[in-house]
């Protein structure tokens, strides 16, 4: 009997920001999950590192904060840029106690209760963005629509004059965009200088929001200094606005090729949570999260040492066979649908409830007005090994 030719391992590559753009991720993590697991990625341009693939693995090391410590950064890092400048500073990049201390700060800005206060607001930002996309007889829904939403609304919550969104906007586009690295780094910078000069502002006259919160909070008798205010306040504008904006549009695109699931959820708008944790699961737009070990662990029988870089690639316990069923396919009825896409554990993602109720009112203002949204063109992707999804999404968008 001939026996079945043994499965070609692909080339292990996924630090090639290139893979994402333009080719298919999902063989080598496919490959990874059943193959090997725990796998060590040779140093390239990023130093070397571990890489965890399956779910349950991805979660259990997820509730070990005291073994796979954040404080040294969250992203890979080519060698070159050197040690985080957040690092142990900002609510990302800290273990506890300090990172409770931060988080304590600004947890119930983003609870179910303030959140729920909020929808009002979020829902005239989501009229706004989309009065205003239906004017324009085409538009790219990622920078018109997806992108617009999360930033107004956290700068609404930041307490930044409205004055300065726009800008703001601009700013962010520019920072996290796909432009040369010069202009992203000089765009980040004038962001950081923005927050430098608004945190003395909001030191002195403080008014309810959350860079006066952070303006004037103490921890251990001990104020903030200003650059942990400036560092935490670029964490909350980049968490609160990049994964959305990509998570919102990659959504999109997933319901343009996918149809019957659109229809399905104008049929039955009820169904509008269950479609936006498949939409969270489906992107799942932080393609990977790294952590270091303090301590020597062995996982799946494999040692790694302190001080080793162990990363987690969210898309790929996100389409674990083991854990999803058809895992591969877009069902906006799954349940029940235990994603990773906000995290797990000590920094699951504070924004989870916020981006649900923005990416839930937008896709409902869009089925309510019964928008009618097409593709104008061949969507592009970002080229990033940090965050995954369309970078440019060309619509019609009619209403009926
Ligand atoms: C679809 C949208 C979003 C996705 C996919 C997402 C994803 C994530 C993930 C995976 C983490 C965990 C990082 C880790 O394990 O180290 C995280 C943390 C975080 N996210 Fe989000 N996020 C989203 C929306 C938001 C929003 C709207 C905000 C609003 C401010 C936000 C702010 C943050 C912050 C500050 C953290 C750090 C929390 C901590 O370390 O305690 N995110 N997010």
């Amino acid at each position: 009997m001939p026996t079945e030719p043994a499965e070609q391992p692909p080339l292990i590559n996924l630090v090639d920001p290139e893979l994402y753009a333009k080719g298919d991720p999902f063989i080598q993590w496919r490959w990874l999950r059943s193959h090997q697991p725990v796998y060590w990625h040779a140093p390239t341009e990023y130093p070397g590192f571990w890489v965890l693939s399956r779910y349950e693995d991805i979660r259990a090391a997820y509730r070990d904060a005291a073994t796979f410590s954040s404080a040294q950064g969250i992203l890979l890092r080519p060698e070159s840029h050197g040690a985080d400048p957040g690092g142990g500073r900002t609510l990302a990049l800290t273990d506890p106690p300090r990172h409770r201390q931060l988080r304590g700060l600004i947890d119930k800005w983003f609870s179910v209760r303030s959140t729920r206060a909020m929808e009002q607001d979020v829902l005239s930002v989501v009229r706004r963005v989309v009065d205003d996309a239906l004017e324009q007889e085409t538009c790219d829904f990622v920078t018109d629509v997806a992108a617009r939403v999360p930033l107004y609304v956290i700068c609404k919550m930041m307490g930044i004059p409205s004055g300065d969104w726009e800008k703001l906007f601009m700013l962010t586009s520019d920072a996290f965009g796909a432009g040369d690295p010069l202009t992203r780094r000089l765009a980040h910078l004038d962001i950081l200088n923005y927050f430098e000069a608004l945190q003395v502002d909001k030191a002195k006259h403080p008014a309810d929001d959350l860079v006066s919160v952070l303006a004037t909070a103490s921890t251990d008798g001990e104020p903030l200094s200003p650059d942990d205010v400036i560092l935490n306040c670029d964490n909350l504008l980049v968490g609160g606005t990049e994964n959305t904006r990509i998570a919102t549009a990659g959504g999109m695109l997933a319901f343009l090729r996918h149809p019957d699931q659109w229809q399905i959820l104008a049929d039955s708008p009820d169904l509008l949570p269950t479609a936006v944790e498949e939409v969270l699961r489906w992107t799942s737009t932080a393609t990977h999260i790294m952590r270091t070990a303090t301590r020597a662990v062995e996982v799946r029988g494999h040692q790694i040492a302190a001080g080793d870089r162990v990363t987690f690639w969210l898309p790929s316990a996100n389409r674990d066979e083991s854990v999803f069923s058809a895992s591969d396919q877009f069902d906006i009825r799954r349940q029940p649908n235990r994603h990773l896409a906000l995290g797990f554990g000590e920094h699951f993602c504070v924004g989870s409830v916020l981006a649900r109720v923005e990416m839930r009112l937008l896709y409902n203002e869009l089925l309510s007005r019964s928008v009618h949204v097409t593709l104008d063109g061949a969507p592009t992707l970002l080229s990033s090994i940090v965050v995954n999804g369309p970078e440019c999404l060309p619509v019609r968008m009619t209403a009926f």
